[in-house]
């Protein structure tokens, strides 16, 4: 078992929301409508599901836990992911309102620059964890995958609960957002 094995199933879900992600800015794009609804399923797994949950799990266990180990916080890939953590808040920010002026509107050029700006930073942003921090962390951690496991699975309890979700729920969002995009295209 990997210390980061958890975490890799939350990116697979998150990668998942984001190839869909960019097909919704090809299709507004093209000049084709997007539901409300439909809009706000998108945003409740970027605000909810990757900032809340994912998010806090990386933050809450992963990082505590590998500085714990010896890495640094400061000047290194933690500081670094924070950082991009942030940004990945903002633009989902940008979404929700660029959203909500399409709606209202029916313009949809900020929706489509918001989305390809937050899809283009959250997708390098999974990649270095993919491939760099996480490698790290599997060797730093190497003995010690359970009880990180455990850790990351009680904070996405805590933090589905603090949010009145499940897991179920945003595995099928993602399923049927992509669907939905799919039968769009
Ligand atoms: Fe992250
Ligand atoms: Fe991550």
């Amino acid at each position: 078992m990997s210390s980061t094995e958890s975490l890799r199933k939350d990116h697979f879900l998150i990668e998942k929301m984001m190839r869909a992600l960019s097909t919704t800015a090809d299709l507004l794009k093209a000049g084709k409508t997007i539901p409300a609804p439909v809009l706000e399923q998108a945003i409740d797994f970027v605000k909810n599901f990757t900032n809340v949950c994912h998010h806090g799990k990386e933050e809450t266990s992963l990082f505590p836990t590998l500085e714990k180990n010896g890495m640094p916080r400061e000047g290194g890939p933690i500081a670094r992911m924070l950082f991009e953590h942030e940004i990945t808040k903002q633009l989902a920010e940008k979404i929700e309102a660029s959203a909500k002026e399409y709606i209202q509107t029916n313009k949809a050029d900020a929706l489509i620059a918001d989305i390809r700006s937050y899809t283009d930073h959250v997708s390098l942003h999974l990649s270095k964890e993919n491939f760099r921090l996480f490698m790290m962390a599997d060797m730093i951690l190497q003995g010690k995958a359970a009880q990180m496991n455990k850790e990351l699975a009680e904070t996405e309890e805590a933090k589905l609960k603090e949010l009145g979700k499940t897991r179920g729920h945003y595995e099928q969002l993602a399923n049927d957002f992509e669907a939905e995009m799919v039968r769009r295209a």
